[in-house]
């Protein structure tokens, strides 16, 4: 992904399209905002790189494979961001066609994590691990930590380096939160990678966030990476899981097979539940991700259809 182009404030999509707009003055690259870019996503996949390479002039790094999509620029084009290319577009559009309750899926997934996160942090919580953590950003966990808890520490996980790269550009100036790269399927090597360790001590409670990712493994394999993390855990940790989930046999069938950017499995709310193990789950439970609240009784659903995201937080007694 495309070098961080200012080392001393966050990234914002519309940074990107503004800067992009300079140098390619033509209807097409407007400004839009995050809201404008979502809107877009069911009438236009179409405007040019409005990316990595285009806003600052640096090329894909070598092996850096633009025409095959991949899962973090497929999801950071459903959220509104601009580091994505042709071929991830085209993917999303194709599952935001088969389900086009799925964009909003994906923001209501974002919403859950800034709950889990200031909840986490309100119940006396100072260490984030975040696995598979795509960019930080929409709104980002060492910022809505940091607003519960100034002196709380994030540390990111991702296995793709260019992701990696990226965040760690944007998490230049921070002092609260780093990146390693590893690959979250391997707990033993996440726990001790120096990236890691030198942000989280595991013998203090730690909030570890499996947002989104635990769709790309098999109910068995989950069920063991996620245990693998929370026997670890500290007395007082919690542990936060997001998952998509469809309803509908066909439609999921459809979305599966041109979500060629990795295989995916959807989960069942038995399976998500059984991932925690002997963790307490956090009212209210396992709900879907848009009426998740911390502590409380779940909030009205956002009306959802077939596709939508299943959240719940669990805690180590
Ligand atoms: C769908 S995005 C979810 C991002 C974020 N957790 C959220 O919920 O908004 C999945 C992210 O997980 C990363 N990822 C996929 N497999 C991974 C693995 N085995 N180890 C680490 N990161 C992985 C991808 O690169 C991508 O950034």
């Amino acid at each position: 992904m495309r070098r961080h182009r200012s080392r001393d404030r966050q990234h914002r999509p519309e940074d990107s399209h503004r800067q992009h707009d300079r140098r390619h003055n033509t209807p097409h690259h407007n400004p839009c905002s995050h809201d404008e870019h979502l809107r877009r996503l069911t009438v236009d996949f179409t405007y040019p790189e409005a990316n990595m390479s285009s806003t600052s002039g640096d090329s894909p790094s070598p092996g850096f494979d633009t025409s095959v999509p991949n899962i973090a620029r497929v999801y950071d084009f459903f959220l509104g961001g601009t580091d994505n290319y042709a071929a991830d577009r085209a993917l999303a559009a194709q599952i935001a066609e088969l389900s086009p309750d799925w964009v909003q899926a994906c923001r209501d997934n974002r919403s859950f994590v800034g709950r889990a996160v200031t909840w986490a942090a309100g119940q006396g919580i100072r260490q984030f691990l975040d696995l598979g953590a795509w960019l930080p950003t929409h709104p980002a966990v060492h910022e809505s930590a940091g607003g519960i808890a100034p002196d709380a520490r994030v540390c990111y996980v991702d296995n793709d380096p260019a992701v990696v790269a990226h965040a760690r550009a944007l998490l230049a100036t921070s002092a609260s939160a780093g990146v390693a790269e590893a690959d979250l399927s391997d707990p033993a090597s996440v726990l001790g990678h120096p990236g890691v360790t030198s942000i989280i001590d595991w013998s203090e409670p730690v909030c570890v966030l499996l947002a989104m990712v635990v769709h790309f493994y098999d109910p068995v394999t989950a069920r063991e990476l996620v245990g693998g993390y929370a026997s670890r855990l500290a007395p007082g940790s919690a542990l936060a899981i997001s998952c998509g989930r469809n309803d509908d046999p066909q439609m999921w069938q459809r979305m599966r097979e041109n979500y060629t950017a990795a295989t995916t499995y959807n989960h069942t709310r038995d399976d998500l539940r059984s991932f925690f193990g002997p963790l307490h789950l956090v009212p209210p439970g396992l709900v879907v991700a848009s009426a998740w609240r911390g502590g409380r009784a779940a909030a009205p659903e956002r009306p959802h259809g077939p596709a939508y995201v299943l959240a719940a937080v669990g805690v180590k007694p």
